[in-house]
């Protein structure tokens, strides 16, 4: 693929490679990567050989960990030229193993020292590797096989008690290896032992997200060629950059599909619309089928038959509206790296599979399309600041998480046509409430669910019978757990006044402090 003149060439980077041995944590480490700067790429062991390693031409090398043991047979191996190359190379568990192993160590199974979960390491000498570290550290281990003779040229530098070869280092090489993950959150000190690394790899730090966005648009181009390509565009963040991507890659190219289910909030179909199509000028087909689900849905009271409809419908709506943009042989969508994780790995590598990965509804199978995400490898704080460089409003990028069958799951009971104005005047009010006070940025997700009862209230002289509804705020890193937003009580005073006053068919407020687990965010 040519490269377009006055981009940034990703070639002109310096260059890390990673060799994934299959970790299901293996893009952890390009993610601390990143945010130090430095460009890396990772690969599947299979793929890298001496060739590959004289094309790539890396300025350091990190060997992931993985589910194998170096004593069986057969177990993944690098080429040995990557021992040859002159450059620092990092070994991460099982990259530790199989580099003490190559170099004329020897790693032994079990011998009732593995270790899963925290460990102490108690540093024995200094060593650049861990400049900044105290003499005993936290690490995360996961092992059961373990170094039982050290490569000629490598000394001890740290212990565990289950890891007696915890990291050792050949410094006359820059060779390093760690039996831990230094990769994972549970290693505190992790980012500053693979800063140290890199810093003694000699990388500046040349790489920052305008260079991964020219990076993934010549990725895009060369996946796509000349092929016409669709989205389903939500509105949400992942699928707006995701979009946005893509058009700055392919131009009309691109088609995006927006399916307005009359299950949205106050105002989104207009703003989502005037955005991409005025703003972004994109092709856009805005699918107003509003009708269509919400006749199917009228009354229906079962989460999983709401759901299910919404799904199946979502479908054929897309279906019909995508046929129009005709001959498209992609699916875009915004995937993250938390979709996959738990799947095959990313990069073709020969992780575990988990469990496998849904992609909407079956979609790309049923309309034999592949997929494009140029998302994948990112995390949802990763793609923020790439929507920030493509430059979409703050106001989009910040945007709380809102789920695929919109307002139907916000509506416990029967869905009514009724009950959702209500529901999305009370939600536009509540969020206001939160943006006045300055409280959006700390919310993970905030929204009003209207309850499926009626209330006995009194308003000025009169006798109320009217909905009670539930406020949901909640605090989150990635949406599995969750913890209820303590907001104080003269907010949720004011909010109550607020809603009951401005929101006819309202008369109660309550609010819902439960957190997750055992509670889901979402009533439904
Ligand atoms: P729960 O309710 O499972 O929600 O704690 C966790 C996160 O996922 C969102 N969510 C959904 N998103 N389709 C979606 O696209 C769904 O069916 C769905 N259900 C829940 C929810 O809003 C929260 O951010």
């Amino acid at each position: 693929m040519e490269h377009a003149p006055g981009t940034p060439d990703p070639a002109q980077h310096q260059r890390l490679l990673i060799v994934d041995f299959g970790s299901q944590v293996t893009q952890l480490i390009a993610r601390r990567l990143r945010e130090l700067r430095v460009y890396c790429e990772i690969h599947p062991f299979h793929k890298v050989d001496a060739a590959f390693l004289r094309d790539f031409a890396p300025e350091a090398v990190i060997l992931s960990g993985g589910p194998a043991s170096v004593p069986d047979e057969g177990s993944p191996r690098p080429p040995a030229e990557l021992f040859e190359m002159g450059v620092p190379v990092l070994g991460i568990c099982y990259g530790q193993q199989v580099m003490q192993a190559m170099l004329g160590g020897e790693v032994r199974r079990g011998e009732g020292t593995a270790e899963f979960g925290r460990a102490f390491v108690v540093r024995d000498r200094e060593t650049p590797l861990l400049e900044g570290w105290s003499e005993r550290e936290q690490v995360w281990m996961s092992h059961g096989d373990h170094v039982s003779r050290l490569a000629p040229g490598f000394e001890v530098v740290a212990t565990s008690p289950g890891a007696p070869l915890a990291v050792t280092a050949d410094e006359a090489r820059r060779f390093y290896a760690v039996q831990f993950h230094p990769e994972v959150h549970h290693t505190p000190g992790g980012a500053t032992l693979l800063g140290n690394f890199v810093r003694l790899a000699g990388f500046r730090g040349d790489w920052t997200m305008g260079a991964y966005r020219e990076q993934a648009i010549e990725a895009i181009r060369a996946q796509v060629g000349d092929a016409k390509v669709i989205c389903g565009l939500s509105g949400g963040v992942d699928s707006s950059v995701a979009a946005v991507l893509i058009h700055e890659a392919i131009g009309d190219q691109l088609t995006c599909v927006f399916v307005d289910h009359g299950l949205l909030r106050e105002g989104e179909a207009e703003e989502v619309v005037e955005m991409f199509r005025d703003h972004y000028n994109m092709p856009l087909i805005h699918a107003d089928e509003q009708a269509l689900f919400l006749d199917a849905l009228d009354g229906v009271s079962d989460p999983e038959t709401k759901r299910k409809t919404i799904g199946r419908l979502f479908i054929d709506v897309f279906q019909k509206h995508a046929g129009a943009v005709g001959g498209a042989e992609f699916l875009a969508q915004g995937t993250l790296y938390p979709d996959v994780i738990e799947s095959v790995s990313f990069s073709g590598g020969p992780s575990v599979t988990i469990k496998s990965h849904h992609n909407v509804g079956g979609l790309p199978e049923k309309m034999g399309l592949k997929l494009v995400e140029p998302l994948r490898e990112l995390f949802k704080d990763e793609v923020r600041a790439l929507g920030r460089e493509l430059g979409l409003p703050a106001s989009f990028i910040g945007r709380h998480p809102f789920p695929g069958p919109g307002l139907a799951i916000r509506c416990p009971g029967e869905i009514t046509r009724e009950k959702l104005a209500i529901l999305r005047r009370a939600d536009a009010v509540y969020i206001d409430q939160i943006r006045r006070h300055g409280l959006y940025d700390e919310i993970w997700q905030a929204f009003v669910a209207i309850l499926p009862v009626r209330t006995v209230g009194v308003m000025g002289d009169g006798r109320t019978y009217d909905f009670a509804c539930a406020l949901r705020a909640v605090t989150s890193v990635d949406g599995m757990t969750a913890d209820y937003y303590p907001f104080t009580h003269e907010f949720l005073g004011e909010t109550a006044t607020r809603i009951i006053n401005e929101v006819p068919g309202i008369n109660r407020v309550t609010y819902d402090i439960t957190s997750k687990p055992p509670g889901t965010i979402e009533w439904e």
